[in-house]
């Protein structure tokens, strides 16, 4: 079987300090990734998943940029380049909501979630396939010449009141994944979105933090549990790895079956 091990292989994760890219991240790190761990605020938390990173042998770093600020992204890049030399993953996990009614929804809560969900995965990604074309495929390495992460969610593809925010910019990330998935394909870099549902993480805390909240969850997700930040750092560490070596350009919803609409078990 072709093995899941990264050794060797340099990853930035995005949003790394909490929640599902801190699983990522370290889940890279037990794979034998080096991983970059970014962060916006809290360097603590930041600096506590670095170390959980090394307890497993691998090198981690931790940097602060906001994905949104070009300025900041390139100078994250340059840093890592100078530490790791390169990169051979990125994880565009970076990701917020600012949720209003849409007649009530500002200009700024608008701007915000675009320009981190979105501007944010194409600065970090423009300066990951800089790097990847100039570096080539390294084939001890990886079969791969690089491998993007876009993280999105079940609302790429579900419409979401009173989320016209967040909804749109997930729906834009499959056009995104996809049409760079298309563009360098030939160049070896692959392309993917993981599409998670409710995963219990700080994001969604009052879905899940009442037992009523709980419950209306449930009614959305067949499987009938909130999923872990570990479910989606089990796919994105398969993503990376050469195992998947021939999914590029695919959405991969990971949600307990809330993309199979449970509604619809007795009704229609
Ligand atoms: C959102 C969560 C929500 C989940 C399922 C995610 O993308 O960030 O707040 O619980 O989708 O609706």
């Amino acid at each position: 079987m072709i093995s899941y091990s990264l050794k060797g292989q340099s990853a930035l994760v995005t949003g790394a300090n909490s929640g599902i890219g801190e699983a990522i991240a370290i889940g890279l790190g037990e794979a034998g990734a080096n991983v970059v761990v970014n962060y916006v605020v809290d360097p603590e938390a930041a600096e506590k998943v670095a170390e959980k990173i090394k307890a497993f042998g691998s090198k981690a770093m931790i940097a602060q940029a906001d994905v949104s600020n070009e300025t900041e992204v390139k100078s994250m890049f340059q840093k890592m380049y100078s530490e790791f030399g390169t990169i051979d993953i990125l994880v565009n996990n970076a990701g917020l909501q600012r949720d209003a009614h849409f007649h009530e929804m500002t200009i700024d809560q608008w701007n915000k979630v675009i320009s981190v969900n979105l501007t944010g995965q194409f600065l970090c990604a423009r300066e990951a396939i800089i790097e990847m074309l100039r570096r080539g495929r390294v084939p001890e390495r990886s079969m791969a010449c690089g491998k993007i992460i876009c993280m999105s969610s079940v609302h790429e593809i579900i419409p979401w009141a009173g989320h016209v925010n967040y909804a749109s910019s997930k729906g834009a990330i499959r056009m995104f994944m996809q049409s760079l998935a298309q563009e360098y394909g030939d160049r070896g870099i692959r392309v993917n979105s993981i599409c998670p549902g409710a995963i219990q993480t700080p994001i969604n805390k009052a879905a899940w933090s009442t037992p009523q909240a709980l419950a209306s969850l449930m009614t959305l997700i067949p499987y009938n549990r909130i999923g872990q930040p570990q479910d989606i750092a089990n796919l994105a560490v398969f993503l990376a790895s050469d195992a998947s070596d021939y999914i590029t350009g695919a959405s991969m919803f990971i949600d307990g079956g809330m993309t199979v609409f449970e509604g619809f078990a007795e009704g229609g």
